[in-house]
């Protein structure tokens, strides 16, 4: 067990674990992309660690960029999102994947999705390291899915609990 705030967690996956599902997923994306050049747009904050181990695990041409959005709180699943940090990268005609730390209700990537596809890329896919099925509001296809979860709320590897546990090195789920 471990402490977050006021809030107690308990290991789910290992770093060993997160390790192996990474190598999956980048010899998956290498099928598909590995002579394309593809183009990840990794969704800031959270997604900044797994995006640095699955760049690291491709073996192949490849570029990164980042983007950062907030979703008004108190704002109901509209899902309204601002760009804080918007995309420096020309991605008309590129393969693109977004890389996404956890998909929820899914309205994060749904419209940030929308938002990409206006840019016109060649393709548009979705990796994730984790995914809460039963959670999902909206009609998404996420095409690399490290781990499927529950609803229950997680931290470490890049999630956080109000800003912290992100630097946690296994992925931790609420103890209850
Ligand atoms: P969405 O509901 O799919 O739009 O998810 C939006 C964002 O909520 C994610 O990018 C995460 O930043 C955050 N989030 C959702 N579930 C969790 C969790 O279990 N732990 C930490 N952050 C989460
Ligand atoms: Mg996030």
């Amino acid at each position: 067990m471990i402490q977050v705030l006021d809030k107690k967690f308990r290991k789910l996956f290992s770093e060993n674990e997160i390790r192996i599902q990474v190598e999956r997923l980048a010899s998956e994306i290498k099928a598909d992309l590995g002579d394309k050049r593809p183009l990840f747009v990794a969704v800031l904050n959270g997604a900044f660690v797994f995006a640095a181990d699955l760049m690291r695990a491709l073996d192949f041409p490849c570029e990164i960029s980042f983007v950062k959005q907030r979703s008004y709180q108190g704002m109901e699943s509209s899902g309204k999102l601002t760009q804080v940090l918007g995309l420096d990268s020309d991605i008309k005609g590129r393969h693109v994947v977004i890389v996404e730390d956890i998909v929820d209700s899914g309205l994060t990537m749904y419209h940030l999705r929308e938002q990409l596809l206006q840019q016109q890329p060649a393709s548009l896919r979705i990796a994730c390291c984790t995914f809460k099925p039963e959670a999902l509001k909206c009609p998404l296809k996420l095409d690399y899915v490290g781990f499927e979860v529950s609803t229950l709320f997680l931290v470490g590897y890049g999630l956080d609990y109000d800003g912290f546990g992100r630097n946690l090195k296994d992925i931790y789920v609420l103890a209850e």
